[in-house]
């Protein structure tokens, strides 16, 4: 197909970084070299698309940035924006900066701000970047795998010492309101119980009888992930003391899970949808979301996967409550 021509192509990271989104930008711009484009990096989010706090990339520009976690563009969430008179002072930074085209990578509140832009004239497209792996309409998001295996390093070292002293740990999991993070590393660490916004729970089957039964059967030491989302950390490590007398200590990951060293999954992700991102845009596409589904990168209107519900995969919950006695 004939490429629509294009002069410059914004590229901007928004909402909580996650590693890989690196391999995206760097994707974004090298894709635009290839194509005869200008890729403009823009800092700060949607901010610097109001204040015009951008510049011209080259080849160079993002050379060894696959490697480092965060985002080399760093990242904000942007109140301002969020307003009509915000998305109407960058669309006029777009066109006075003769920007023809915006690759925004994040989240849903990022893929909003992106539909925005669109229907006032900017062309658009999103790139799903946030380690929650919320994002209903694509299977996958960038950072969610390097996340994971950051958690699961954390908890195999926590799980030494709980052993040792015989111990349980109750862990938190970022993730938002959604519990994908928590139940695929649960299920990783051979977790207890896994509790989850997204199913109901109740603590005397799904967390004390376990580890009565466990200490009946010889097992000693237990892990339990809990979603941040939950909110229900503190609560479940009380009553874990209170009501199996098993002592308990809390573990809350917290940030170190967005930093890092992006894994392979997460890098290669990234370079695909980075430059599938900038074709469609010289196909004459916008507002659209680049999505991976059914092991295939592909796009979907951003309106259209905005209306997407996601739920937790239950096989794999089911899975990891029938393995984890
Ligand atoms: O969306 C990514 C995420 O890390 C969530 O898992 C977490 O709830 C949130 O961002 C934390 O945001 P902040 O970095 O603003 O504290």
């Amino acid at each position: 197909m004939e490429k629509k021509r294009m002069r410059r192509i914004g590229v901007l990271t928004s909402g909580g970084d996650a590693p890989g989104m690196n391999a995206a930008v760097r994707a974004v711009v090298r894709t635009c070299i290839q194509y005869g484009v200008t890729p403009i990096g823009i800092y700060r989010g949607y901010n610097g698309l109001i204040n015009g706090d951008m510049e011209e990339l080259n080849a160079r520009s993002v050379n060894g940035i696959t490697s480092k976690g965060g985002t080399m563009l760093y990242t904000a969430r942007s109140p301002e924006f969020a307003t009509p008179e915000g998305v109407k002072r960058a669309v006029d930074t777009c066109r006075y900066k003769g920007i023809d085209g915006i690759i925004a990578i994040g989240g849903d509140g990022t893929f909003r701000g992106a539909r925005d832009l669109a229907e006032n004239g900017i062309n658009t497209v999103g790139i799903p970047g946030t380690i929650d792996n919320d994002i209903a309409c694509s299977h996958y998001s960038i950072g969610f795998d390097t996340a994971a295996n950051t958690a699961i390093e954390a908890i195999d070292k926590l799980a030494d010492t709980m052993q040792s002293h015989e111990r349980c740990s109750v862990v938190e999991v970022m993730g938002r309101g959604a519990g994908h993070l928590a139940l695929y590393v649960g299920l990783a660490v051979g977790a207890t119980a896994i509790i989850t916004p997204e199913k109901p729970f109740d603590f005397e089957t799904d967390v004390a009888e376990k580890i009565r039964e466990g200490k009946y059967h010889g097992k000693h030491h237990h892990l339990i992930i809990v979603a941040e989302g939950t909110g229900k950390t503190e609560e479940i490590a009380r009553n874990i003391r209170e009501s199996t007398g098993m002592e308990s200590r809390v573990t809350i990951i917290g940030h170190v899970q967005r930093g890092g060293s992006p894994s392979a999954r997460d890098r290669c992700m990234a370079s695909r949808m980075g430059h599938y991102a900038v074709c469609r845009l010289l196909d004459g596409e916008s507002n659209i979301v680049v999505v991976y589904r059914d092991s295939h990168i592909c796009h979907l209107p951003i309106t259209e996967g905005l209306s997407m519900k996601k739920s937790l995969d239950d096989y794999m919950y089911q899975v990891a409550r029938e393995i984890g006695i």
